[in-house]
Parts: structure tokens; sequence; C-alpha cells
């Protein structure tokens, strides 16, 4: 079995499939930054096909999880069709995506039919005002929601990830809670992280995972840890007594470094081993230079044993290094 530096193994691959997105999150893709910005043009992203053969080649490695990211991913045309040679490779990997939702109503059926098995949906406010402040969009909440409906109709699992911000949307967690909990969809709360180095990040705007937690228990009575997870997790699981689920992804105050087994691929093809990597190793030109899969299995194996990523617990939040965006990279 392939291991890191640390023995870390390849569980979990992170496709972005496109760096650009239909938002313009706050704490993602400000504006400011991304009004004149130079997306990758369609001729250095990576085809479907491109993307199955480094699938195929993970998979003997150890791959067991496969999340489509973004941007936001289904702006990509014909997103299912990947789905499907992804799934004809593998019929029990687990393949989800991550999504801010708007188009999920209009693809849900048909990624389902894929073989997609699960989705996650981003929502950060109920008030439409708040959501389009955050989302610096003019969607609306109910948009969201219809697309987790038509998610849900489809049977497709639903985990809904909210990014806090302390004194933007911490108010309105426990509605969330309150929301999604009686229809047993797992909400987890993110604390609002140093990705990239566009989204103007500071420490006295993170909410820890231990203070929402006190938060909500006030509302809602005792919670207790679910220990039910899987390796290299990101998210600490804990259910309430009436057995509404949430969870938790401490990323500042908590770091998960330890077992990190996710590998990312942006859409122009690099390899990244770490969400708060600078630098990305090329694979889009060993692809287009006709590499067999042993030739490509090589290159990862080389890349994926030198890894000694552990950014998280190292953070310095006084000095700052250079990142890739988290649009680009996928979350
Ligand atoms: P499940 O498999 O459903 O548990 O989801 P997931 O672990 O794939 O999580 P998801 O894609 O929904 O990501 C949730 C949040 O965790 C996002 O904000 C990600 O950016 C963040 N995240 C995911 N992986 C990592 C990681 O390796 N390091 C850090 N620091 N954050 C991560
Ligand atoms: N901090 C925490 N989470 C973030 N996401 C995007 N940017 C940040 C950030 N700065 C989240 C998105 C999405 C997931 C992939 O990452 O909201 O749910
Ligand atoms: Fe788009 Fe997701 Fe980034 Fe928001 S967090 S701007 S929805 S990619
Ligand atoms: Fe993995 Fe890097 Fe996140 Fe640590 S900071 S959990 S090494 S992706």
């Amino acid at each position: 079995m392939l291991r890191d530096k640390f023995g870390r193994s390849i569980r979990d691959l992170r496709i972005s499939v496109t760096d650009r997105c239909n938002f313009r999150c706050t704490y993602c893709m400000p504006k400011e930054e991304y009004q004149n910005f130079d997306f990758l043009p369609k001729n250095q992203i990576l085809t479907y096909e491109e993307i199955s053969v480094v699938v195929r080649t993970l998979i003997p490695m150890g791959l067991k999880k496969i999340r489509i990211t973004g941007g936001e991913p289904l702006l990509r045309k014909d997103l299912a069709k990947l789905i499907k040679m992804i799934r004809e490779q593998d019929d029990s990997i687990d393949i989800a995506i991550t999504t801010n939702g708007v188009l999920l109503s209009k693809y849900a059926h048909e990624l389902a039919q894929a073989g997609l098995s699960r989705v996650t949906v981003s929502l950060d406010s109920f008030s439409d005002d708040l959501f389009k402040k955050m989302s610096d969009s003019n969607y609306s909440v109910n948009e969201v929601l219809d697309g987790i409906e038509a998610a849900i109709e489809c049977n497709l699992p639903v985990k809904i990830n909210t990014v806090v911000k302390k004194g933007e949307n911490d108010h309105e967690i426990t509605d969330l809670v309150e929301y999604f909990g009686p229809l047993g969809i797992p909400v987890r709360f993110i604390e609002f992280m140093d990705v990239g180095t566009k989204n103007e990040w500071r420490i006295d705007e993170v909410l820890t995972g231990s203070e929402m937690r006190n938060l909500m228990s006030k509302k809602f009575g005792k919670l207790e840890s679910r220990k039910d997870s899987h390796p290299g997790q990101v998210s600490n699981d804990w259910t309430f007594e009436n057995g509404w689920q949430v969870g938790f992804i401490e990323s500042i105050s908590n770091p998960f470094c330890s077992d990190c087994n996710r590998a990312r691929l942006s859409a122009d093809g690099k390899i990244y081993t770490c969400l708060f990597a600078n630098t990305g190793h090329d694979i889009i030109s060993l692809l287009r230079m006709g590499a067999t899969d042993a030739q490509l299995s090589q290159a990862i194996t080389s890349i994926w044993s030198q890894r000694d990523d552990r950014y998280s617990e190292l953070r310095d939040a006084e000095n700052p290094i250079e990142k890739v965006e988290m649009s680009y990279i996928g979350g």
C-alpha cells in the first residue's frame, strides 16, 4: 500500500472539474478579487477521459472515495457523463459531490442515474438577505432548498456544509440545526479557514467548534460525540439526544492532519497533496504526452511517497504563507 512520509495512504481523491462559480462567497471568491479574473481556458482543463485515467490509476492504490468539487461543479457541461465513467470503473467506490445547490434541481436526477452516491450542499444562512450577502449573488435560499429536495427525491443522501463566520451568520446556527435535524440531514459546521490569500481571513472571525457546541446544547440539550467515522474523516460528528446529527470541521481549533488521506486534482491537471499547498504536481503534461498507466502510477507514487504536508498543525496565523485558492483546488 502506498504511504506518504507520515504513513498516510490515499483514500480520498477530490477532483475540481472547473475553477468557475456562479457565487462569489466572501470567504472564497471575493468579488473584488474575481472581477477581471483569468479563469482557466478550456484547452487547459482536464477532459473527462483524462480524469478517468487518473482515477483508474488510483483505484489499485486503495482509493475509496471521490469527491467532485469546483468552483461549482454543476457548471461543467455533462457532469453526469464523468460520474458514469467513474462508476463504470468501480461499482462500490463512494462518489460524492459538493455543490452550492442552485443547479441541483436541474441535474439531481441525471446525476443519480449516472451512479452518484451522495450530495453535500453548502448553505450558510436561511435569511435571503444574509444568504445573498455571503454568497454575493442574486440567488435565493429557496433555489438551494429546491435542489436539496430534488436530491432527496432521487434517494441521494444529503449533507449540509455551513461555513461559520463570527458576527456574520453565527446567530443562524441553531436555525439550521432545527430545520435539518428532523429531516435526518446532518449539518456540518466549518470553522472559517485561512484558505488561499484573497479572503482576508482573521482569526477573530473564527467561531470554534466547541463554542458552536456550547451554543447549540444551550438550546437543544446534550450532545454526544459519535465515533463511527472512517479513517481520516474531516468532520467530528455529534448527535443530540433526540437523534439530530451535526458535525464540526475544526481545521483551526482542532487540526486533523495526522491521518489526512486526501489528494486533490485541480481542473488543470495538477495533483496537490494539501489544501494549503502553494504548488501542484503536473499530471496533465504526462497525460497529454501519452504516458502509460504504469508511468502515471509511478509518477503518483513518487509524489505521494514524498508528501509531508501538515499545514493546519503548523499554522502560524501571524505569518501567512502563499497558497492556492480554494475555488481552484476544490474544497
Ligand atoms: P464526507 O465524506 O461527507 O465526510 O465529506 P468530506 O470530508 O469530503 O467533506 P466536504 O467535501 O464536505 O468538506 C467539508 C469541509 O472540509 C470543506 O470546507 C473542506 O474545505 C474542508 N476540508 C476537506 N478536506 C480538508 C482537508 O484535508 N483539510 C482541511 N483543512 N479542510 C478540509
Ligand atoms: N473556510 C471554510 N470553508 C470554506 N469553504 C470555502 N471557503 C471556505 C473557507 N474560507 C467551504 C464551502 C464548501 C466547502 C467545499 O468549502 O462553503 O462548503
Ligand atoms: Fe463558489 Fe463554493 Fe467558493 Fe462559494 S464556496 S464561491 S459556492 S466555490
Ligand atoms: Fe490534509 Fe493539509 Fe488539510 Fe492537514 S491542512 S488535513 S495535510 S489537506
